[in-house]
């Protein structure tokens, strides 16, 4: 290290970030350029992504976090940053950026940062890092060099054809085999530099190289609807690639295209599944050999008998073909495949994290309720499947059937599964140990029955397998009441396993769609869960695709085509609304403009389409299926009442996305209308006293959290709100629609009291309800099981359907306090808002923002409250104290006139607030 160069950073700091070779005469590396408690960025990603192949946007957004050490003084922002962007690694290692030199950019915004090089083509690998300077002129130098890659951008680049295996006598059937594909092919001699595999499917594939799968994706190329577009794929698979002679196999298999899905649906998009793939090899001297999907692939039956989403799979490990996927085989005896006349579609770049395997769960006990049967408790409601050990002869069918709860006699209780048997089998080749897994199928479930094995198991047969879409975990909760932690931990599996390509309802029984009610009322606890930019960036697009062209949105995406019977007809109120309270929260949450500027014209539309079907702005006409406030208990909220509500709360929302975006002129006129919506929704429900039309809790809820009532009239609400939950003693009434507004509605009206004895009640119908029963997750009805009544209805009772775990976006903004700043979206300026209630003396959240990770934790005892908080680098927070005697705060044991960086925003007669920059905080602070 050079120490030259830590000087002149003192003196100079942008000098750290000039070209190599304009500081070549110092002799320093910039990698030498770490200066005592400085900053650096770190966590560079790509459109959300690390280090993504296969980006198809022509200008990818770039972000970082700003990490700082335990040194690092406190209110230390980003005041500069450069970023480079190069066309080879050492082109970067010489800090050139040949395809984009940002220069010197004074800001200290590090998320969402177009790249405005050069034009970027297929393929193209970008090489980038970054380099900031904080407020106190200080630099570590570069980042850590990061890189994506660019997707096929044209439809050219395409030379694949699709290809299927053979067509089978009568396709509606599915008895015959899933298809193996494969070809063999010759790489020259040269050195190989990279090779790509581009891939794609109708239906689901697997691919294999010279013997070794590609890539870890499961349910590959995730679900869309298909007649609109598909998703690609692109593998690295260089390490799989060898001179000479090589061999490309796929498996391929029904999934969401061809096989079962929701609601009866069966080959909605088609019949048989098809394969689209091309391997790209680029040698040293830049010769790129292609090998692609066409007439000279050979197909052949394969082991999978069987599989499908929703009844399972069948795979006979008898005729399993050694080497199928290796240039060894002697395939004489495979037929040709066929090549589908396929109408050309856009084919897309996968956006969202893939598919994969999250965990592996060892049972926690096994019991034998009837001889020969042997049930498997792996202790969590889970999605995914099991993989099984077993020794056993040839032929021995091992049956696996799972179920989310156990009967009394032990056995499966499995009639909520309704039409998805989710039976797999395994027959068994008999060559000693056998590990299993199915292929293109998974299932809702916490307990495995195994039969057919001719010895009792031990519980090292079997493993529970936890699939969903890999989203990055970013936040936690926790508390002094450990069935309010286990709420949070039914709320967390509940988002793994129904977050599995689409948001869907439920993960278990013949239904499992993108229902869009679900993931809207779930949203904003997702966001605090789990960083779902990516995931939302990708099924926004699968929302707009099943938009009617007149406007309305659908009540699932994606939406099959011809779906409107077997789907409910749209427009519904609340599930339509979706597709604008999603990319808002996306917005709002992450600070991500450009899924408004995507998605506003498809949210205007909607709202467009809310009015046309409205009588004086009353939502009067073609609410399609009118759910409601779905599953309330006990009370009914007039329908018409929640269509008019949201259109006014959607159109406030297009109003602010508007504004978000720049456009005034259009953020005024739809804040105009919503102003005479809520003037017609004033007129005609609610009475001069403050009381709504059909009196219920979500009446209130919805009204107070979507701003339609007059300022003097809040408080009224509040109260008739508050009472109604008096008057059943402590319970809530609502369903999907109102429970997620319900205690933020009384919190923000200072009814903190009554909020908590809501989310703390043990007893039905209540959160906690569920939990004190041994839930492992959230149900989908209040009483999906009752000691009383035993079981629900089970033509609708699912044990995982996370829409009433939207509560979650509650313990995280109120109980702990970590909150949205809507005038600084995406946390670069946010409310540390704990608001402590009876029942709890503690709380605890992290939350993972793309700034980097925050922490409030909180203490209440003796009268006091102690507030513990960490801001990251380059955000502030506006921190609330539950007093207002300024002289009796401390921070770190001195009196707040102590600390000048910390800003007092009180008025006079408020509770007291300030304003923090980064760092490490311990207040103290009387509690009323
Ligand atoms: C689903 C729900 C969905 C609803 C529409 C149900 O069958 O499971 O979660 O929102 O239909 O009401």
């Amino acid at each position: 290290m050079k120490h030259t160069f830590l000087a002149l950073v003192g003196i100079c700091p942008w000098l750290a970030c000039l070209p190599m070779w304009s500081i070549a005469d110092t002799t320093v590396t910039t990698a030498s350029s770490t200066a005592p408690s400085s900053c650096h960025a770190e966590r560079l990603r790509c459109e959300h992504l690390v280090e993504p192949l296969g980006i198809d946007t022509l200008q990818p957004r770039l972000s970082w976090i700003i990490a700082g050490s335990s040194e690092t003084p406190r209110g230390i922002t980003q005041s500069s940053y450069r970023i480079l962007v190069a066309s080879t690694p050492g082109i970067l290692a010489h800090d050139q950026g040949d395809l984009w030199d940002s220069g010197q950019v004074a800001s200290s915004e590090t998320t969402e940062i177009s790249y405005s090089g050069k034009a970027l083509d297929s393929r193209q690998t970008c090489f980038w890092k970054v380099c900031l300077t904080d407020s106190l002129g200080k630099t570590r130098g570069w980042s850590t060099p990061a890189q994506w890659e660019m997707g096929l951008l044209h439809p050219e680049d395409w030379s694949a054809g699709w290809i299927t295996g053979p067509t089978p006598a009568n396709p509606t059937q599915k008895n015959e085999p899933l298809p193996l594909l494969r070809t063999e092919f010759s790489v020259s001699n040269q050195p190989i530099t990279k090779a790509r595999l581009y891939v794609t499917a109708l239906g689901l594939y697997e691919m294999e190289l010279n013997g070794q799968r590609v890539g870890d994706h499961l349910f590959a190329p995730d679900w869309t609807d298909y007649s609109k577009r598909s998703r690609y794929q692109v593998y690295d698979v260089t390490r799989l690639v060898k001179s000479g002679a090589n061999a490309l196999g796929a498996i391929l298999g029904d999934g969401w295209y061809s096989g079962h899905i929701g609601n009866g649906g069966f080959q909605a998009w088609g019949k048989i599944p098809a394969l689209l793939a091309q391997l790209e090899v680029t040698h040293a001297d830049g010769e790129v050999e292609r090998i692609v999907t066409d007439s000279q692939w050979k197909t052949h039956p394969s082991f999978i008998v069987s599989a499908d989403n929703m009844l399972g799979e069948t795979d006979d490990a008898r005729l399993e073909i050694a080497g199928w996927s290796e240039p060894v085989l002697d395939d004489s005896e495979w037929s040709a495949v066929t090549m589908p006349l396929v109408a050309p579609r856009p084919l897309d770049a996968q956006v969202a994290p893939p598919v994969t395997e999250t965990q592996e769960l060892a049972p926690k006990s096994m019991q034998e309720p009837v001889p020969g049967h042997y049930v498997f408790d792996f202790g969590q409601n889970m999605v995914g499947f099991a993989r099984i050990k077993v020794a056993a002869s040839a032929g021995t069918k091992i049956t696996l059937r799972h179920a989310e709860m156990l009967k009394a006699d032990g056995t499966l209780y499995t009639a909520n599964l309704r039409g998805a048997s989710s039976i797999d089998n395994y027959i068994c080749k008999g060559d000693g140990i056998e590990t299993w897994q199915p292929h293109f199928t998974f299932h809702g479930f916490r307990y495995v029955e195994m039969t057919g094995l001719p010895q009792p198991p031990n519980l090292d047969a079997i493993r529970g397998i936890v699939i969903g879409t890999d989203i990055p975990h970013t936040g936690d909760f926790s508390c002094s009441n450990p069935e309010i932690n286990q709420l949070q931990s039914n709320i967390q599996w509940g988002m793994r396993g129904n977050y599995l390509s689409v948001p869907t309802d439920c993960p278990q029984r013949d239904e499992r769609m993108g229902w869009m009610g679900d993931a809207e009322v779930f949203v904003r606890t997702a966001s605090y869960n789990g960083d779902i930019d990516a995931f939302f960036t990708k099924w926004l697009v699968d929302v707009d695709d099943a938009q009617r062209p007149d406007g309305w949105f659908t009540t699932v995406a994606p939406m099959p085509p011809g779906g409107n019977r077997t789907y409910g007809d749209s427009g519904a109120p609340a599930w339509g609304d979706s597709g604008v309270i999603c990319p808002w929260t996306i917005y709002l949450m992450y600070g991500d403009k450009r899924i408004l500027q995507q998605h506003l014209p498809a949210m205007t539309r909607w709202v467009e389409w809310c009015r046309a079907n409205s009588t004086g702005l009353i939502r009067d006409k073609n609410r399609g299926h009118d759910y409601g406030d779905w599953l309330s208990q006990g009370e009914n909220t007039p329908k018409e009442l929640i269509g008019t509500a949201y259109f006014a709360y959607s159109t406030s929302l297009v109003s602010q996305s508007y504004a978000a975006v720049g456009d005034q002129a259009s953020a005024e006129k739809y804040a105009q209308l919503f102003e005479q919506i809520k003037q017609a929704f004033n007129q005609r429900y609610v009475q001069p006293d403050g009381h709504i039309q059909g009196d219920t809790q979500a009446d209130y809820a919805i009204a107070l959290r979507f701003g339609l009532l007059p300022e003097e009239l809040r408080p009224k609400a509040a109260q008739y709100l508050e009472e109604n939950v008096k008057a059943h003693h402590d319970h809530l009434t609502t369903g999907f629609v109102g429970v997620s507004y319900l205690l933020p509605a009384l919190s923000s009206q200072a009814k903190i009291d009554t909020a908590y004895h809501l989310l703390l009640q043990r007893t039905f119908p209540s959160w906690l309800f569920s939990v004190v029963h041994g839930a492992t997750t959230v149900w989908e009805r209040w009483d999906g099981w009752t000691p009383e009544k035993g079981f629900q209805d089970p033509g609708m009772n699912s044990f995982n359907h996370y829409s009433l775990g939207s509560c979650g976006e509650w313990m995280f903004d109120t109980v702990a306090g970590i909150d949205v700043d809507p005038t600084h979206p995406g946390f670069s300026r946010f409310l540390i808002h704990p608001q402590p209630g009876p029942g709890l003396s503690q709380a605890k959240a992290t939350f993972d923002s793309v700034h980097g990770k925050i922490t409030v934790e909180w203490t209440h005892q003796d009268g006091a409250l102690s507030l513990h908080a960490i801001v990251p680098v380059n955000t502030s927070a506006v921190v609330y104290l539950p007093t207002m005697d300024i002289s009796s705060v401390e921070e770190g044991g001195q009196p707040l006139s102590a600390h000048p960086e910390i800003k007092s925003l009180t008025e006079s007669g408020q509770d007291i607030k300030c304003l923090v920059g980064s760092g490490d905080y311990h207040f103290t602070c009387p509690l009323p």
